[in-house]
């Protein structure tokens, strides 16, 4: 048998390496070996794939162009080289490609009376064509858009990222882009996080639970599944009501609670509580609420004032709440308003939005708003088999896909043991409110 050549036989052991670099090393595997080839390539493919997703225009331009001559006495047509002015298909001026953690970024110039919107209406079409995940779009400013790819879908395993040292700011999760995905209720008071059964509304909770437990903060659990999510966390909650009547007279005190504070900010002359000085501060608190619409439905008649004024107290804490370092996280299956006008008032007062995985288009629209209808399409796609992934909108205007780290229930528990000395007792807490009594 005739010798091999060397780099034939050398082949299989530079594959080996390659792939053994890919598996232990994805990031500089891709920023060195496999970036530029794939930013060559949507550089090459730009015409084509912008054509075929309807991202071009037709401009006049000056061409050369053959056009029939006379006919010869032969038969034969001739045909002329002539320079003249011919519609032709230009494509968008395309940046160079940038690396990301997880893919690309582009910039485009869009063309005449191109919106970033028919960029978006093309991102499943660009993402086929390019072999991409996904493929989203912004606008960084007029004129521009920014097209980023993601190769695979990050958020199919997310480890762990080290935890937040702010105040009330909790990493709980992964963003597509590869960035933490921060609850900081500092900056967006009030959460409404909803999703179908099993999609991830509890371990969301949980991890907001484990990254506030060791800080100095009052966690509150309004639990209308009966208590039976919360109670375990009961060493590191400052209150807990598990029914509709005891969740009533909790939000009573909260009201009290706020009104109280906000009559201690207005001797001190401050706007808030952190205008205080420290050692007049109160402790903020965040109420944790799970499966909110129990809090609205109603079995009888009877029910109906009870309904309407836990509903009211809800209300009243959600708008005032902000300045006095009461802030709200409410979980929910179904936040629609076919759950009274009190859901829709809260839907109002709460900025910060997470939708899970959702079974009806309704429960995504309710939780999004009209926010961008891609967030809409996106939150419909998210698969079963990833619990945890979620669309979150926030005050930027933005949206992400996100999914929450995996924080069992015996994790958040332990947690809560450890630093169930962090606890403020709600007598405490609420101890010069003039009817203070229950929860
Ligand atoms: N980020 C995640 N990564 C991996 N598994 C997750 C994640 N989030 C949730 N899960 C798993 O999915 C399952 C359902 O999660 P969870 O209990 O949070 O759902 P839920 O929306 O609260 O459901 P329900 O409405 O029934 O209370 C759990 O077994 C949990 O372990
Ligand atoms: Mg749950």
């Amino acid at each position: 048998m005739p010798d091999l050549p060397a780099w034939l036989a050398a082949l299989p052991l530079i594959g080996a390496g390659l792939w053994a670099w890919r598996r232990w090393h994805y990031p500089s595997f891709w920023l060195i070996a496999a970036f530029p080839l794939v930013a060559l390539s949507v550089r090459a493919s730009w015409r084509r794939v912008a054509l075929g997703c309807g991202l071009t225009k037709k401009r006049q331009r000056w061409w050369f162009t053959t056009v029939p001559g006379l006919i010869a006495s032969t038969g034969i047509v001739r045909v002329r080289r002539r320079f003249q002015r011919v519609a032709v298909d230009t494509k968008p001026l395309m940046w160079l490609p940038r690396p990301t953690r997880h893919g690309w970024r582009v910039t485009l110039h869009t063309l005449e009376g191109q919106t970033p919107g028919d960029y978006t209406d093309a991102a499943e079409r660009l993402a086929h064509s390019w072999s991409v995940h996904a493929i989203r779009v912004s606008s960084p400013g007029p004129g521009r858009v920014v097209l980023s790819a993601t190769m695979r879908d990050p958020l199919v395993t997310v480890n762990q990222l080290p935890p937040s040292t702010d105040l009330l700011k909790v990493t709980v999760g992964r963003l597509e882009t590869g960035r933490p995905w921060m609850i900081d209720f500092r900056t967006v008071p009030h959460w409404l996080n909803a999703g179908a059964t099993q999609s991830g509304k509890s371990n969301l909770a949980n991890a907001l639970i484990v990254g506030l437990a060791p800080q100095p903060v009052a966690l509150v659990g309004i639990d209308l599944k009966g208590g039976v999510e919360f109670t375990p966390y009961a060493p590191r909650l400052s209150a807990l009501a598990t029914c509709r009547e005891e969740a009533g007279r909790l939000l009573d005190d909260l009201v009290a609670l706020m009104l109280d504070r906000m009559g201690v900010c207005r001797q001190a002359a401050a706007r808030n509580i952190w205008q205080l000085p420290p050692a007049l501060r109160p402790v903020p608190v965040v109420v944790l609420v799970d499966e909110l619409a129990e809090l609205y439905l109603m079995a009888d008649k009877s029910e109906k004032d009870e309904i309407a004024r836990t509903s009211t107290a809800l209300l009243r804490v959600a708008q005032l709440g902000r300045a006095f370092g009461i802030y709200l996280f409410c979980c929910g299956q179904r936040i629609g308003s076919d759950l009274g006008p009190g859901v829709t008032a809260l839907r109002a007062q709460c900025s910060g939005r997470i939708c899970h995985r959702v079974n009806d288009p309704e429960t995504a629209t309710m939780t999004l708003d009209d926010l961008d209808p891609a967030a809409l399409a996106s939150a419909r796609a998210i698969p079963a088999e990833t619990p945890g992934v979620a669309i979150v909108a926030s005050q930027d205007g933005q949206w992400y896909r996100a999914r929450s780290f995996h924080v069992t229930e015996h994790t958040a528990e332990q947690a809560t043991h450890t630093h169930a000395h962090l606890t403020p007792s709600w007598n405490e807490i609420t101890t010069h409110l003039p009817e203070h009594a229950h929860a």
